[in-house]
């Protein structure tokens, strides 16, 4: 085993450890205290042998294999999982392990929240952008009638694992999405970290991107747990990303073999960032993002997009809560109208 470094973050509720190093699932079972009745969940696409490795460090192990993508945020998958564990005779002392991506993270974290009000919950990342962003936060959801995250909670993991190894196996275009959401943490908060992005030097050094990108998210969250302020500047580039995720985001549901339909999330941020910043930061994003192979324009309708991003109507008189960023490491937060936002669109996404 290389280099380990341990983080720890503090939370209203308690502190919980991180633990990056490259191997570190073979040592799980001296991290997670699974020496009881313990569910795995993981989907369909996490190669089997990450879930087996948690599996095989718990005394009494229940893995249990959920459908690939968004859908299995859902309560069917919530209900099915709360279920098994009851059949299996879970206890408030047993817990829930999440191997997988943000999905798996998002929903086998609310099953535990709400399990026999609340079971122990630990978290082991198998993304890049869970490993760099979902994983630490506490935040856990399912969906309901298209609305992303509407139900759910702040239930912070009781550990988390992250083994840069396990990314091997991810597919290019997934590393690309999730660097894209340690670019958007540095461009507002870490001006070393986005020159390490300059330098073209993100990928060969990924352990360093993660645990920098993951002090950034910590100190954030420590200061703002409940999404009361500071947390929205986790935002950056989200504005009109969503507006392009509602739009042409990536459906697992429509998706063919190539899933080459639709655009990751960190592939609608990519785009999003560009108009909420300086001529100069974009000048500085632009060839980072175009290294990356992630997209820098669109030929998605302006009026398409800024419908889409104005989910509630009253968000057109009152304005819109962006982030700006005037300068590397930097942000402010701003309130704009629908109108204000397409301007800065056409100087970000010039007409040819
Ligand atoms: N809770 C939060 O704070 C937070 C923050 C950001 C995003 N999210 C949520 O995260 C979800 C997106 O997460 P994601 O981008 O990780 O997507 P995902 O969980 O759908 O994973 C992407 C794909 O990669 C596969 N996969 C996972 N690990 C792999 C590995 N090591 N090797 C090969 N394939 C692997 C999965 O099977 C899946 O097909 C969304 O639901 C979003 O709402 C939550």
């Amino acid at each position: 085993m290389s280099n380990v470094t341990r983080l720890t973050v503090r939370t209203a509720g308690g502190s919980y450890p991180i633990t990056v190093g490259r191997g570190m699932l073979g040592a799980v079972g001296t991290l997670f205290s699974l020496d009881r009745r313990t569910l795995v969940v993981t989907d369909e696409g996490v190669p089997r042998a990450y879930a087996e490795a948690v599996a095989s460090a718990a005394a009494k192990p229940l893995v249990v294999t959920v459908p690939t993508g968004e859908g299995s945020k859902s309560f069917a998958v919530l209900e099915m999982l709360c279920r098994k564990i009851l059949d299996a005779g879970f206890t408030r002392r047993d817990c829930v392990v999440a191997v997988g991506g943000g999905v798996v993270g998002d929903l086998a974290g609310f099953a535990a929240s709400v399990y026999m009000r609340g079971i122990d919950f630990y978290n082991v990342p198998t993304t890049l952008l869970s490993q760099v962003d979902s994983s630490i936060g506490g935040k856990v959801a399912v969906n309901l009638d298209g609305i992303k995250n509407c139900v759910g909670a702040f239930y912070p993991p009781r550990a988390v694992l992250i083994d840069p190894d396990v990314l091997s196996t991810l597919p290019r275009r997934q590393i690309s999405a999730g660097l894209c959401e340690a670019l958007k943490m540095a461009a507002t908060s870490d001006a070393a970290l986005f020159s390490l992005f300059e330098e073209g030097n993100a990928e060969e050094r990924l352990e360093e991107v993660i645990v920098a990108a993951l002090n950034i998210k910590k100190s954030v969250v420590e200061e703002d747990e409940r999404e009361a302020g500071l947390r929205r500047v986790l935002n950056f580039g989200h504005t009109v990303g969503h507006g392009i995720e509602t739009l042409a985001g990536f459906d697992e549901n429509e998706a063919t073999d190539a899933r080459e339909n639709g655009l990751y999330h960190g592939e609608c941020v990519a785009l999003g960032m560009l108009p909420m910043c300086s001529d100069a930061v974009r000048a500085r994003l632009l060839p980072i993002l175009r290294a990356l192979a992630l997209p820098t324009s669109t030929a998605l309708p302006k009026d398409k997009i800024l419908a889409a991003l104005v989910h509630d109507k009253k968000a057109e008189a009152t304005g819109i809560g962006t982030v700006f960023v005037d300068k590397i490491g930097s942000f402010r937060f701003e309130t704009l109208t629908v109108s204000e936002i397409g301007a800065r669109m056409d100087t970000a996404f010039p007409q040819k």
